[in-house]
Protein backbone atom coordinates (compact mmCIF):
# COMPACT_ATOMS: atom_id res chain seq x y z
CA UNK A 1 0.00 0.00 0.00
CA UNK A 2 1.14 3.29 -0.76
CA UNK A 3 0.47 6.30 1.53
CA UNK A 4 0.00 9.36 -0.17
CA UNK A 5 1.62 12.31 0.64
CA UNK A 6 -1.42 14.27 1.56
CA UNK A 7 -2.45 11.91 4.48
CA UNK A 8 1.04 12.00 5.38
CA UNK A 9 1.41 15.63 5.86
CA UNK A 10 -1.69 15.91 7.31
CA UNK A 11 -0.62 13.76 10.41
CA UNK A 12 2.44 14.91 10.13
CA UNK A 13 1.06 18.94 10.68
CA UNK A 14 -1.68 17.70 12.85
CA UNK A 15 1.46 16.88 15.36
CA UNK A 16 -0.55 13.96 17.95
CA UNK A 17 -1.31 11.38 15.02
CA UNK A 18 2.29 11.93 13.17
CA UNK A 19 4.41 12.49 16.43
CA UNK A 20 2.43 9.39 18.20
CA UNK A 21 3.01 5.75 17.19
CA UNK A 22 -0.29 6.04 14.85
CA UNK A 23 1.82 7.95 12.62
CA UNK A 24 4.41 4.96 12.69
CA UNK A 25 1.76 2.27 12.42
CA UNK A 26 0.50 3.99 8.84
CA UNK A 27 3.28 4.94 7.76
CA UNK A 28 5.16 2.00 8.29
CA UNK A 29 2.65 0.19 5.69
CA UNK A 30 3.81 1.61 2.93
CA UNK A 31 7.75 0.59 3.52
CA UNK A 32 9.62 -1.44 1.15
CA UNK A 33 12.32 -3.72 2.12
CA UNK A 34 15.42 -2.67 1.07
CA UNK A 35 18.89 -4.21 1.46
CA UNK A 36 20.83 -2.42 3.74
CA UNK A 37 24.56 -0.80 2.83
CA UNK A 38 26.28 -1.37 6.34
CA UNK A 39 27.00 -4.95 5.55
CA UNK A 40 30.61 -5.50 7.55
CA UNK A 41 30.48 -1.68 7.90
CA UNK A 42 31.72 0.08 11.27
CA UNK A 43 29.06 2.68 12.90
CA UNK A 44 29.61 5.16 15.67
CA UNK A 45 26.38 5.61 18.00
CA UNK A 46 25.86 8.12 21.30
CA UNK A 47 24.56 7.35 24.01
CA UNK A 48 23.89 3.90 23.00
CA UNK A 49 23.08 2.45 26.47
CA UNK A 50 19.68 3.40 26.91
CA UNK A 51 16.44 4.51 24.60
CA UNK A 52 16.34 5.29 21.16
CA UNK A 53 20.87 4.88 21.19
CA UNK A 54 20.18 1.24 22.78
CA UNK A 55 17.43 0.47 19.55
CA UNK A 56 18.91 2.10 16.78
CA UNK A 57 22.44 0.10 17.70
CA UNK A 58 20.36 -3.17 18.16
CA UNK A 59 18.77 -2.41 14.30
CA UNK A 60 21.99 -1.55 13.41
CA UNK A 61 24.20 -4.66 14.48
CA UNK A 62 21.03 -6.69 13.02
CA UNK A 63 21.49 -5.06 9.59
CA UNK A 64 25.33 -6.28 9.30
CA UNK A 65 27.06 -3.41 10.78
CA UNK A 66 29.90 -3.17 13.31
CA UNK A 67 28.59 -1.19 15.87
CA UNK A 68 30.62 1.50 18.11
CA UNK A 69 28.68 1.73 21.31
CA UNK A 70 29.40 5.37 22.60
CA UNK A 71 28.39 5.53 26.79
CA UNK A 72 29.40 7.84 29.26
CA UNK A 73 29.24 4.88 31.53
CA UNK A 74 31.40 1.99 30.96
CA UNK A 75 29.43 -0.85 33.36
CA UNK A 76 25.95 0.02 31.89
CA UNK A 77 27.30 0.24 28.37
CA UNK A 78 28.74 -3.80 28.57
CA UNK A 79 25.79 -4.80 29.93
CA UNK A 80 23.51 -3.44 26.60
CA UNK A 81 26.21 -4.50 24.47
CA UNK A 82 26.16 -8.08 25.58
CA UNK A 83 22.10 -8.23 25.50
CA UNK A 84 22.08 -6.73 22.61
CA UNK A 85 25.05 -9.21 21.00
CA UNK A 86 23.16 -11.76 22.28
CA UNK A 87 19.80 -11.19 20.78
CA UNK A 88 21.64 -10.21 16.85
CA UNK A 89 24.63 -12.01 17.13
CA UNK A 90 26.27 -8.96 15.81
CA UNK A 91 30.09 -7.48 16.59
CA UNK A 92 29.56 -4.67 18.83
CA UNK A 93 32.08 -2.65 20.74
CA UNK A 94 31.64 -0.02 23.22
CA UNK A 95 33.70 3.34 24.02
CA UNK A 96 33.17 5.48 26.67
CA UNK A 97 33.25 9.02 26.53
CA UNK A 98 31.24 12.16 28.01
CA UNK A 99 29.89 14.18 25.22
CA UNK A 100 29.60 16.91 26.93
CA UNK A 101 33.17 17.58 27.96
CA UNK A 102 35.36 18.42 25.16
CA UNK A 103 38.40 16.55 26.57
CA UNK A 104 36.75 13.43 26.39
CA UNK A 105 35.26 13.78 23.21
CA UNK A 106 38.76 14.48 22.38
CA UNK A 107 40.30 11.22 23.98
CA UNK A 108 37.65 9.43 21.93
CA UNK A 109 38.38 10.83 19.12
CA UNK A 110 41.77 9.96 19.15
CA UNK A 111 41.48 6.70 20.12
CA UNK A 112 38.92 6.04 17.87
CA UNK A 113 40.52 7.12 14.61
CA UNK A 114 44.23 5.37 15.65
CA UNK A 115 41.92 2.19 15.74
CA UNK A 116 38.61 2.46 13.10
CA UNK A 117 40.16 4.06 9.71
CA UNK A 118 36.82 3.71 7.87
CA UNK A 119 33.11 5.14 9.44
CA UNK A 120 30.35 4.68 7.32
CA UNK A 121 28.18 6.37 10.03
CA UNK A 122 27.83 8.90 13.09
CA UNK A 123 25.01 8.89 14.87
CA UNK A 124 24.80 11.77 17.66
CA UNK A 125 22.15 10.55 19.77
CA UNK A 126 23.11 10.84 23.05
CA UNK A 127 20.91 14.21 24.46
CA UNK A 128 19.72 15.66 27.47
CA UNK A 129 17.01 18.08 29.41
CA UNK A 130 19.24 19.02 32.46
CA UNK A 131 16.12 19.93 35.19
CA UNK A 132 18.59 22.80 36.24
CA UNK A 133 21.23 25.82 34.88
CA UNK A 134 24.29 23.55 35.17
CA UNK A 135 27.48 23.94 33.13
CA UNK A 136 29.68 21.85 31.57
CA UNK A 137 33.63 20.30 32.10
CA UNK A 138 34.34 23.67 30.04
CA UNK A 139 31.82 25.84 31.41
CA UNK A 140 29.50 25.70 28.73
CA UNK A 141 25.74 25.61 29.30
CA UNK A 142 24.89 22.00 30.07
CA UNK A 143 22.13 21.86 27.35
CA UNK A 144 24.19 23.52 24.11
CA UNK A 145 27.36 21.42 25.61
CA UNK A 146 25.44 17.86 25.40
CA UNK A 147 23.43 18.19 22.52
CA UNK A 148 25.11 20.62 20.23
CA UNK A 149 29.26 21.50 20.86
CA UNK A 150 30.26 18.12 22.15
CA UNK A 151 28.89 16.50 18.80
CA UNK A 152 30.33 19.42 16.63
CA UNK A 153 33.76 18.68 18.34
CA UNK A 154 33.10 15.11 17.58
CA UNK A 155 32.06 15.07 13.88
CA UNK A 156 34.83 17.09 13.35
CA UNK A 157 37.60 15.47 14.95
CA UNK A 158 37.01 12.27 13.35
CA UNK A 159 35.77 13.67 9.65
CA UNK A 160 38.95 11.68 8.85
CA UNK A 161 37.20 8.30 9.43
CA UNK A 162 34.03 9.35 7.62
CA UNK A 163 36.38 10.79 4.88
CA UNK A 164 38.13 6.97 4.54
CA UNK A 165 34.86 5.53 4.67
CA UNK A 166 32.97 7.81 2.21
CA UNK A 167 29.90 6.94 1.31
CA UNK A 168 29.18 7.69 4.98
CA UNK A 169 27.04 10.02 6.83
CA UNK A 170 26.22 12.16 9.98
CA UNK A 171 23.32 11.85 11.39
CA UNK A 172 21.76 13.88 14.15
CA UNK A 173 18.63 13.10 16.20
CA UNK A 174 16.92 16.19 16.99
CA UNK A 175 13.36 16.81 18.20
CA UNK A 176 10.11 18.20 17.32
CA UNK A 177 10.05 20.06 19.93
CA UNK A 178 12.69 21.92 18.00
CA UNK A 179 9.75 23.86 16.16
CA UNK A 180 9.11 26.10 18.92
CA UNK A 181 12.20 27.78 18.89
CA UNK A 182 13.85 30.27 16.45
CA UNK A 183 18.35 30.36 16.70
CA UNK A 184 19.10 32.53 19.11
CA UNK A 185 22.63 33.33 17.76
CA UNK A 186 23.48 36.23 19.54
CA UNK A 187 23.43 34.47 22.70
CA UNK A 188 23.49 30.88 22.32
CA UNK A 189 23.62 29.43 25.45
CA UNK A 190 20.84 31.43 26.28
CA UNK A 191 22.22 33.33 29.27
CA UNK A 192 20.49 35.92 29.21
CA UNK A 193 17.41 34.12 30.29
CA UNK A 194 15.75 31.80 32.97
CA UNK A 195 16.82 28.74 32.58
CA UNK A 196 13.65 26.69 31.50
CA UNK A 197 14.39 22.90 30.44
CA UNK A 198 12.25 22.53 27.89
CA UNK A 199 12.88 26.33 25.95
CA UNK A 200 16.63 25.68 26.46
CA UNK A 201 16.47 21.73 25.14
CA UNK A 202 14.49 22.80 21.89
CA UNK A 203 16.67 25.60 21.73
CA UNK A 204 19.48 23.31 21.25
CA UNK A 205 17.81 20.76 18.85
CA UNK A 206 17.08 23.78 16.19
CA UNK A 207 20.99 24.10 16.44
CA UNK A 208 21.14 20.64 15.53
CA UNK A 209 19.35 20.73 12.45
CA UNK A 210 20.61 24.05 11.31
CA UNK A 211 24.39 22.52 12.15
CA UNK A 212 23.10 19.21 9.97
CA UNK A 213 21.93 21.70 6.92
CA UNK A 214 25.62 23.59 7.41
CA UNK A 215 27.88 20.30 7.60
CA UNK A 216 25.65 19.47 4.57
CA UNK A 217 26.79 22.41 2.72
CA UNK A 218 30.29 22.61 3.79
CA UNK A 219 31.04 18.42 2.69
CA UNK A 220 29.12 18.83 -0.22
CA UNK A 221 30.87 16.80 -3.30
CA UNK A 222 32.74 15.03 -0.38
CA UNK A 223 30.69 11.69 -0.23
CA UNK A 224 30.02 12.64 3.68
CA UNK A 225 25.94 13.72 4.02
CA UNK A 226 24.31 14.99 6.72
CA UNK A 227 20.87 14.20 7.93
CA UNK A 228 18.74 15.44 11.25
CA UNK A 229 15.87 13.46 11.84
CA UNK A 230 13.08 13.66 14.91
CA UNK A 231 11.53 10.58 16.11
CA UNK A 232 8.54 11.17 16.96
CA UNK A 233 7.71 10.61 20.70
CA UNK A 234 9.19 7.36 22.15
CA UNK A 235 8.80 5.62 25.80
CA UNK A 236 12.51 5.99 26.82
CA UNK A 237 14.37 6.19 29.94
CA UNK A 238 15.00 9.87 29.24
CA UNK A 239 11.49 10.72 28.72
CA UNK A 240 10.15 8.96 31.67
CA UNK A 241 12.80 10.93 33.85
CA UNK A 242 12.50 14.48 32.28
CA UNK A 243 8.45 14.69 30.87
CA UNK A 244 6.70 12.16 33.65
CA UNK A 245 3.87 14.25 33.37
CA UNK A 246 3.58 14.37 29.53
CA UNK A 247 3.80 10.72 29.62
CA UNK A 248 1.68 10.01 31.79
CA UNK A 249 -0.85 11.61 29.41
CA UNK A 250 0.23 10.18 26.38
CA UNK A 251 1.52 7.04 27.30
CA UNK A 252 -0.86 4.85 25.28
CA UNK A 253 0.26 6.70 22.30
CA UNK A 254 3.81 6.55 22.63
CA UNK A 255 6.02 4.68 20.14
CA UNK A 256 8.66 2.28 21.13
CA UNK A 257 12.41 2.86 21.31
CA UNK A 258 12.54 0.50 18.53
CA UNK A 259 9.56 2.36 16.40
CA UNK A 260 11.69 5.82 17.15
CA UNK A 261 14.90 4.54 16.13
CA UNK A 262 13.68 3.53 12.82
CA UNK A 263 14.44 6.48 10.99
CA UNK A 264 17.74 6.54 12.30
CA UNK A 265 18.70 3.50 11.06
CA UNK A 266 17.35 3.85 8.04
CA UNK A 267 19.28 7.01 7.41
CA UNK A 268 22.48 5.28 8.26
CA UNK A 269 21.94 1.95 6.32
CA UNK A 270 19.37 2.50 3.22
CA UNK A 271 20.79 3.85 -0.13
CA UNK A 272 17.62 6.26 -0.80
CA UNK A 273 18.59 8.77 1.78
CA UNK A 274 22.21 8.82 1.20
CA UNK A 275 21.37 9.99 -2.30
CA UNK A 276 20.33 13.46 -0.36
CA UNK A 277 21.91 15.52 2.35
CA UNK A 278 20.95 18.52 4.20
CA UNK A 279 17.04 17.09 4.81
CA UNK A 280 15.13 16.85 8.21
CA UNK A 281 13.66 13.38 8.26
CA UNK A 282 10.87 11.72 10.48
CA UNK A 283 9.85 8.29 9.44
CA UNK A 284 11.21 7.93 6.47
CA UNK A 285 10.18 10.73 4.74
CA UNK A 286 11.94 14.60 4.87
CA UNK A 287 9.72 17.37 6.68
CA UNK A 288 9.51 21.15 6.72
CA UNK A 289 12.11 22.68 9.38
CA UNK A 290 10.04 25.83 10.77
CA UNK A 291 6.37 25.45 11.07
CA UNK A 292 5.56 29.45 11.21
CA UNK A 293 8.19 31.81 9.88
CA UNK A 294 8.98 33.42 13.31
CA UNK A 295 11.24 31.05 13.73
CA UNK A 296 13.08 31.67 10.63
CA UNK A 297 16.50 32.58 11.22
CA UNK A 298 19.10 34.39 8.76
CA UNK A 299 21.95 33.60 6.43
CA UNK A 300 24.00 35.62 8.99
CA UNK A 301 22.81 34.16 12.08
CA UNK A 302 23.69 30.13 10.68
CA UNK A 303 27.06 31.47 10.05
CA UNK A 304 27.31 32.72 13.53
CA UNK A 305 26.12 29.77 14.77
CA UNK A 306 28.61 27.68 13.03
CA UNK A 307 31.64 30.23 14.27
CA UNK A 308 30.30 29.82 17.95
CA UNK A 309 30.74 25.92 17.66
CA UNK A 310 34.23 26.42 16.33
CA UNK A 311 34.99 29.07 19.45
CA UNK A 312 33.12 26.96 21.89
CA UNK A 313 34.38 23.90 20.78
CA UNK A 314 38.19 24.73 19.77
CA UNK A 315 37.99 22.88 16.44
CA UNK A 316 38.11 24.79 13.15
CA UNK A 317 37.45 23.15 10.09
CA UNK A 318 40.25 24.57 7.96
CA UNK A 319 42.54 23.45 10.78
CA UNK A 320 41.06 19.72 10.68
CA UNK A 321 42.14 17.34 7.64
CA UNK A 322 46.26 17.68 9.16
CA UNK A 323 44.97 17.20 12.65
CA UNK A 324 43.07 14.76 13.55
CA UNK A 325 45.71 12.09 13.84
CA UNK A 326 48.23 14.16 16.06
CA UNK A 327 45.73 15.51 18.63
CA UNK A 328 42.70 16.49 17.03
CA UNK A 329 42.68 20.02 15.78
CA UNK A 330 41.16 21.63 18.70
CA UNK A 331 42.88 24.91 20.42
CA UNK A 332 42.43 26.60 23.57
CA UNK A 333 39.10 28.59 23.54
N1 LIG B 1 12.23 9.85 23.51
C1 LIG B 1 11.68 10.78 22.76
O1 LIG B 1 10.44 10.85 22.60
C2 LIG B 1 12.53 11.79 22.05
C3 LIG B 1 11.87 12.79 21.32
C4 LIG B 1 12.65 13.71 20.62
C5 LIG B 1 14.02 13.62 20.64
N2 LIG B 1 14.63 12.67 21.40
C6 LIG B 1 16.11 12.64 21.37
O2 LIG B 1 16.54 11.31 21.22
C7 LIG B 1 17.84 11.14 21.80
C8 LIG B 1 17.82 9.93 22.71
O3 LIG B 1 16.92 10.18 23.77
P1 LIG B 1 16.16 9.04 24.59
O4 LIG B 1 14.74 9.44 24.66
O5 LIG B 1 16.54 7.71 24.09
O6 LIG B 1 16.77 9.31 26.05
P2 LIG B 1 17.59 8.38 27.07
O7 LIG B 1 16.87 7.11 27.26
O8 LIG B 1 17.83 9.24 28.26
O9 LIG B 1 18.94 8.14 26.31
C9 LIG B 1 19.88 9.18 26.21
C10 LIG B 1 21.24 8.57 26.06
O10 LIG B 1 22.21 9.63 26.00
C11 LIG B 1 23.22 9.35 26.95
N3 LIG B 1 23.82 10.59 27.41
C12 LIG B 1 23.22 11.65 28.01
N4 LIG B 1 24.13 12.59 28.31
C13 LIG B 1 25.33 12.11 27.89
C14 LIG B 1 26.64 12.61 27.93
N5 LIG B 1 26.93 13.79 28.47
N6 LIG B 1 27.64 11.86 27.39
C15 LIG B 1 27.38 10.65 26.85
N7 LIG B 1 26.15 10.12 26.80
C16 LIG B 1 25.13 10.84 27.31
C17 LIG B 1 22.53 8.60 28.07
O11 LIG B 1 23.47 7.91 28.85
P3 LIG B 1 23.03 7.16 30.21
O12 LIG B 1 22.50 5.82 29.78
O13 LIG B 1 24.31 7.06 30.97
O14 LIG B 1 22.01 8.03 30.87
C18 LIG B 1 21.63 7.69 27.25
O15 LIG B 1 22.34 6.59 26.76
C19 LIG B 1 18.14 12.45 22.51
O16 LIG B 1 18.98 13.24 21.72
C20 LIG B 1 16.78 13.10 22.66
O17 LIG B 1 16.87 14.49 22.71
C21 LIG B 1 13.92 11.75 22.09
Amino acid sequence: MNLSGAIDRAMDWTVVPGFSRIGYEVRRRSWEPQPSVLEGRDVLVTGASSGLGEAAAELLAGAGARVHMVVRNLEKGEDVRAAISERTGGGLRVWRCDVSDLDSVGELARSFTAEVGELAALVHNAGAMPPKRERSAQGIELTLATNVIGPFLLTGLILSSLRSGVPSRIISVSSGGMYTQGLNAEDLQLAGRDYDPSRFYAHSKRCEVILSELWAERLAGSGISAHAMHPGWADTPGLQASMPGFRRVTKPLLRSARQGADTIAWLAGDEQPGRSSGLFWQDRRPRPTHRTRSTKESEADRERLWQECERLSGWSIGASETSAANGGGRTAR
